[in-house]
């Protein structure tokens, strides 16, 4: 466990870093910080390292990982030639939130990409990432950091609930400030496809390079997802969620309803309506009126609601514009989809 408290002054030669970098050019795991959420990286050149990432995490081997850089000439590793229009992506994007999926080259680990010949690629935003990166020398491959199936870890703390005893270890940097996982826009199409939302948002990333797809699989639940790791379950809590796309006052109804079945009952909310409900837990996940603070409270929030026994949860529902079309994409995951609307 290194602490890094000072990231001004983080660099691939302080101490910890050092260390941590030392146990990943080892084939070993190390959980570390970046702008969205914590990652979970190995040595992405080594199938013995990318193997233990599918292990400590329980992780179907069918999805791939993202592979995490330090610097632009590092993409030369591991993607082959790509069109012109990706250039602009990369100025304006990275380090930041957007992953790439592109054509891959030969010397990755094939777990890492579990068999296709499309590679995931981003540069994190996080100074100690960056210098972790940069001091390894390697290219990292790094699903999140939880458990597969829970809440990405947003803090030091989620990772060690969720896998303390299963990795050598973590640099922690405090929590994460975006909350909610990278973009991922696959780039092998003539239209660009954003396979899962994040806080670079469609409307940002059109005024880069204009017409941008989103996956018709985000859009409707019959169609198979083409980012493979978007077909799983996801970010459940304990108690089954359910959506309520509706007013306070109907979803205190519903919250009124199931106490009457002497149901303990959890409701996600924020700032605004937090002291409108009757629920047994009332778990405030940021503002309404600044949906970027409901990202970065989201999965603190979910898993909030394990740490009592409660039966049943209910969550607001979110526009789903901007950063709120990753919100939502995040909670009907975590709620299986279960939605009910006002009429
Ligand atoms: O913000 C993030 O992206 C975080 C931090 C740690 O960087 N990472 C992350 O990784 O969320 P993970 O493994 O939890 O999610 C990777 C997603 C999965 O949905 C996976 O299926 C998709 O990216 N993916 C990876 N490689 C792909 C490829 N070649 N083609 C399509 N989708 C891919
Ligand atoms: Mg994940």
């Amino acid at each position: 466990h290194w602490i890094v408290d000072n990231l001004e002054h983080v660099t691939k030669n302080s101490p910890q870093i050092v260390q941590a970098a030392e146990l990943l050019k080892k084939n070993e795991l190390v959980a570390f910080p970046t702008e969205t959420v914590y990652g979970l990286g190995a040595n992405a050149k080594s199938d013995e390292a990318v193997a233990k990432i599918y292990s400590a995490k329980g992780r179907p081997s069918d999805n791939p990982l993202i592979i995490h850089i330090a610097k632009k000439e590092q993409l030369t590793e591991i993607v082959d030639s790509y069109p012109d229009w990706i250039d602009p992506l990369i100025d304006r994007f990275w380090p930041g939130p957007l992953t790439l999926v592109l054509p891959k080259k030969e010397g990755l680990s094939n777990l890492a990409t579990a068999g296709l010949s499309t590679v995931a690629v981003r540069m994190p935003d996080h100074p100690a990432a960056l210098a972790l990166i940069e001091a390894a020398n390697l290219p990292i491959a790094a699903p999140s950091a939880n458990l597969s199936g829970k809440p990405s870890p947003t803090s030091a703390k989620h990772v060690m609930d969720d896998l303390e005893g299963r990795i050598p270890g973590i640099v922690d940097a405090g929590p994460t400030g975006l909350g909610v996982e990278s973009t991922v826009l696959d780039c092998t199409e003539d239209i660009p496809v954003i396979l899962r939302p994040g806080s670079v948002t469609k409307q940002q990333l059109e005024e880069v390079i204009g017409s941008v797809r989103i996956d018709a699989a985000l859009l409707n639940q019959e169609e198979l997802p083409k980012a493979p790791g978007m077909k799983y379950t996801h970010y459940a809590p304990d108690a089954p969620l359910t959506i309520v796309d509706g007013s306070k006052e109907f979803i205190e109804q519903l919250i009124q309803k199931e106490k009457e079945k002497e149901k303990k009952v959890g409701v996600l909310t924020t700032e605004e309506n937090s002291r409108f409900y009757s629920a047994d837990k009332i778990v405030v996940c940021g503002k309404r009126s600044d949906l970027r603070t409901v990202a970065s409270a989201l999965y603190d929030s979910l898993r909030k609601f394990n740490e009592e026994q409660l039966d049943v949860l209910f969550s607001e529902a979110f526009p789903a514009e901007g950063v709120g079309q990753a919100i939502m994409n995040r909670l009907l995951k975590a709620a299986s989809h279960r939605i009910i609307k006002e009429r």
